[in-house]
Parts: structure tokens; C-alpha cells; sequence
């Protein structure tokens, strides 16, 4: 049995990688090291999983041949896409619909084409809920998207819908909620503010910081990917996955405080375009269906990442973004 990691030399991918091979998993990886940030953490994400039962192909699933990187897959952990809300505004737009309904597209066509269809698990996104009428949210709210990105990662979740009701593709779609640890994307607030408080450099602190969000610690975020491709699901699934807590922006620049023992030096700007004032799940579904549940306390999974953003800045492998 070989799992496909899509996006496998990014954050969440790398990570869920690492995880794979611990438990004596052979994994096939693809990563086309997009410049959505600097592609040199991305080789270094890549490097660190060396392991003999993992291998990785350098290709872009919106357009590359997929047959070889497809070829003898039993699941398909489909994390490759371009991330980012703010940032998902104007003339990028092409990337964003390339990497997340495209290349989506494509490995649910590859799915169906098949004998026996790969189990499809998607990152999806909390940024599908938009400001939400009900906290916490359940996987019926209507999704209301408040940025372009949202908006190509829910058409990404309904192409996966699709794809199960017409031709029976075990898909299931996963609602991950603002995820942080170690070798978190250098363009989210976590990974910014801790590089902050340890070179002084100021950071943008976007709207009145009093924005909620409810964090998910990555460790946490890779047991229930893989819980998701291990059992039988229905196929076209929708699950919530989150930490289970409600932080504001501001409690969070105050935990990192204390962790370091120095303020974190703000600049404050206006509330950012496509920025949501809350997020919230509700997690029954993923606890009913696989038994999951979050274990890192906000404190905890704050100091693994700050270890990792202090070995980051003082090997110089973290610039500002
Ligand atoms: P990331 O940018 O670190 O990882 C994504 C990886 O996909 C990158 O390495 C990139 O090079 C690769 N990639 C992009 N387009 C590709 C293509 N066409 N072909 C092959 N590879 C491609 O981001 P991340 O934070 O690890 O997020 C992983 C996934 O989870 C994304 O789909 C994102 O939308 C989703 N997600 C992330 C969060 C979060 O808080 N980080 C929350 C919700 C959903
Ligand atoms: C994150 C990811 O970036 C998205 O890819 C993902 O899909 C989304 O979570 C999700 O949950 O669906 P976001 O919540 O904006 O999006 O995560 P952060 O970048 O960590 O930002 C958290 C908050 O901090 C936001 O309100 C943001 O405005 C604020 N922030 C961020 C700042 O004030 N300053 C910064 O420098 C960065």
C-alpha cells in the first residue's frame, strides 16, 4: 500500500509525511515548490524527511502528466493548494484557481478512470464558513466564503461532493481550522509574531487583534488526516478539525509574551480584506465518525513552534515575509 502527500514539502504536508513514515507507511510525495514562499524552506521541509520508504516527485498537478506520480496509490492525501486569505485578492487569482480547483479536478478525474479508486482526503478550509451565523459551526451552516481563496477551496470541496455522488470516489473533505507548530508557512500570524518578539523587527498586527480564531495544532491536524484515509468514511464526508479553543489575537500575542519574555513589537495596520472576525467548530461529527479528538493545549503547541522559529531565525533560514 503506497499513500500519495500532495503538497508534501509544505507545512501541513511535510508533516503529515514524517508522521506516515514513523508509523512504517510507504509514501509517495509530490510538491511542485510553488514561490508562494520562499521555495528554500520548502527544500529544507523536503530534506529533513529522508527516509528509505519515501520518495518524492517534483511535479504541478494542475498540468504535469499524473499517471507515474498516481500509479499503484491506495490513498491520496491531497494537501497541495495555495493557502493564504489575505493574499488571495487580484491578479494571483490564477494561482489560486489553478492549484485548488484545477489540480483537484484532476486527481478526482484520475479517481474515477480508476479500477479501484484511490480514497481522496482534501485540505479544506474554515475559511469556507466566511463570518458564520452560528459558534460553534457545524459542517450543515451555509458556506458563505469572505475571500477568493475561500472560494476556491469550498469549489474544490464541492468538485470532491461531486465526484463521490456521480462515479462513487471515496472522498472525504476536512474543514481544517487556522493551523500552527512547527514549520508553520512564514506568512501566518504565529510564525510572524514569534520571529518578532526574537529580532525585534516589527510586525503587522491586522484590525483591533481582537479577531477570534480557533488555532489547531498540527500534530493534532496530521492524526486526524490520516484517521481519515485509514477508515470508511462516507464517501463525500465533510468533517471539521480544530483545536477546540477560542483565541483572540491579542491572547495569543500575550501567551507568546510570556513564553519569550518580551513583548512582540506590532505595527498596527487596518482590519485585513477577506479577514473573518471569528472562527469556531463544532467538532461532534470527526468524534463521532473516527473518534478523534484535539490533545495540544495552545500553550503547549506555542512553545514546540517558538523552539522551531528560534533554530529558524538563528540559522538564518527564516526571512521576513
Ligand atoms: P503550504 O503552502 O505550506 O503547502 C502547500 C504545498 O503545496 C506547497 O509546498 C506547494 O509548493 C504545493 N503546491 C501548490 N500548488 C501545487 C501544484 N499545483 N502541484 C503540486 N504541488 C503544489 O500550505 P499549508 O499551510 O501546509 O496548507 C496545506 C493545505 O491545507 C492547503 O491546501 C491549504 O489550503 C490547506 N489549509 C491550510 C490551513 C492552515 O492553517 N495552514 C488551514 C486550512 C486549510
Ligand atoms: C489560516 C491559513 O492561512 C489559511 O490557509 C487557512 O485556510 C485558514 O487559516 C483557515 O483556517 O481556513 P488565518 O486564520 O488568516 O488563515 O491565519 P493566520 O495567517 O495565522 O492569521 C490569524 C489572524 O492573525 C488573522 O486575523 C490575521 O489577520 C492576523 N495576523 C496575521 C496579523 O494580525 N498579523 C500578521 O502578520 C498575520
Amino acid at each position: 500500500m503506497t499513500a500519495l502527500v500532495t503538497g508534501a514539502a509544505g507545512f501541513i504536508g511535510s508533516t503529515l509525511v514524517r508522521s506516515l513514515t514513523s508509523r512504517g507507511i510507504t509514501v509517495r510525495g509530490v510538491d511542485n515548490f510553488d514561490s508562494y514562499y520562499d521555495p528554500s524552506l520548502k527544500e529544507r521541509n523536503a530534506a529533513s524527511l529522508g527516509h528509505p520508504d519515501f520518495t518524492l516527485v517534483r511535479a504541478d498537478l494542475s498540468k504535469d502528466r499524473l499517471e507515474d506520480v498516481l500509479e499503484g496509490v491506495s490513498v491520496i492525501y491531497h494537501l497541495a493548494g495555495r493557502p493564504g486569505v489575505r493574499g488571495s485578492w487580484g491578479r494571483d487569482f490564477d494561482f489560486y484557481t489553478a492549484a485548488n480547483i484545477t489540480a483537484t479536478q484532476r486527481l478526482l478525474e484520475y479517481a474515477t478512470a480508476s479500477a479501484r479508486p484511490p480514497r481522496i482526503v482534501y485540505a479544506s478550509s474554515s475559511s469556507v464558513y466566511g463570518d458564520a451565523e452560528i459558534y460553534p459551526t457545524h459542517e450543515t451552516a451555509r458556506p458563505s466564503p469572505r475571500s477568493p481563496y475561500g472560494v476556491t477551496k469550498l469549489a474544490g470541496e464541492h468538485l470532491c461532493s461531486l465526484y463521490a455522488a456521480n462515479f462513487g470516489v471515496p472522498t472525504v473533505a476536512l474543514r481544517f481550522f487556522t493551523v500552527y507548530g512547527p514549520r508553520q508557512r512564514p506568512d501566518m500570524a504565529f510564525t510572524r509574531f514569534l520571529r518578532a518578539a526574537l529580532t525585534r523587527e516589527p510586525v503587522p498586527l491586522y484590525g483591533s487583534g481582537e479577531q477570534v480564531r480557533d488555532f489547531t495544532y498540527v500534530g493534532d491536524i496530521v492524526r486526524a488526516i490520516a484517521a481519515a484515509g485509514e477508515a470508511d468514511v462516507p464517501a463525500g464526508s465533510v468533517l471539521n478539525v480544530s483545536g477546540g479553543g477560542s483565541h483572540s489575537v491579542n491572547e495569543v500575542l500575550d501567551v507568546i509574551e510570556r513564553l519569550v519574555g518580551t513583548n512582540v513589537p506590532v505595527d498596527r495596520r487596518a482590519r485585513a480584506d477577506g479577514d473573518v472576525m471569528r472562527t469556531g467548530a463544532d467538532t461532534r461529527s470527526i468524534t463521532e465518525l473516527l473518534g478523534w479528538r484535539p490533545r495540544v493545549s495552545l500553550e503547549d503547541g506555542l512553545a514546540a513552534q517558538l523552539a522551531w522559529v528560534r533554530e529558524a531565525v538563528s540559522n538564518g533560514s527564516l526571512a521576513a515575509v
